[in-house]
């Protein structure tokens, strides 16, 4: 087992809530149809959206209640910009934009070239201005690290104010990898599973995602 550095560690957010941990369970049996599968990952990204949002900064805007005038605590929800890693990542958006529906999307696909190893992007669209927002990128699950790692460098050539990362799942290794590369992205996840299997796959883990979001196994 890969132990996780602790310089690393302090970099990941366990959001360890009784219901997330009790849906993500549901979510990792092997038995939970597509439908559900889809439905609990939705309802898992609102809940988590709460976590990755908890520093979001507040600005003072005056508003009229019935009785008077003061100065109300808002967010500006259109400087955040959730970025989906393809395909999987799209599974998250609709919850996390449930909670933050002002935000932004942005996408990003990548594939691994099987001769060089080396992550290939063949999609990049973003919201306009990224240099004045802060962006969360979404995939559930961290495993190697490589393309979470890609995907952030590519996204840092925007010069977004911060970047963070959120997954459900993530192991030692993709902890390890994107904290070597990127130390100043902070993880959040629902767990970090014992370690990587010799084709990518996190144990015990819950399968591949994206086959499960969609249907495709
Ligand atoms: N991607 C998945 O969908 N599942 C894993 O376990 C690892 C990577």
């Amino acid at each position: 087992m890969t132990p996780i550095s602790p310089e690393a560690r302090a970099n990941v957010h366990l959001i360890d809530h009784p219901l997330v941990q009790h849906k993500l369970s549901l979510m990792r049996n092997k038995e939970a149809s597509t439908n559900s599968f889809r439905r609990l990952l939705n309802e898992l990204s609102s809940l988590m959206a709460y976590e990755v949002t908890r520093d979001m900064a507040l600005q003072d805007v005056e508003i009229q209640t019935p009785l008077e005038t003061m100065k109300a605590k808002m967010i500006d929800g259109k400087k955040l910009v959730f970025v989906s890693i393809l395909r999987a990542g799209n599974g998250i958006l609709d919850g996390v934009l449930s909670v933050v529906p002002g935000a932004r999307v942005g996408h990003i696909g990548l594939y691994r070239d099987p001769k060089t190893l080396q992550a290939v992007e063949y999609y990049f669209k973003m919201p306009k201005n990224m240099e004045e927002r802060d962006i969360v990128v979404v995939d559930p699950m961290l495993a190697t690290g490589n393309s979470a790692a890609a995907a952030v460098a590519r996204l840092k050539e925007c010069k977004p104010k911060s970047i963070k990362f959120l997954c459900l799942l993530t192991c030692p290794e993709g902890i390890n990898t994107l904290y070597k590369e990127h130390p100043d992205v902070q993880i959040f996840t629902a767990a970090i599973d014992r370690e990587l299997n010799s084709h990518g796959y996190i144990l015990p883990g819950l399968g591949d995602a994206g086959d499960r979001i969609f249907g495709t196994q």
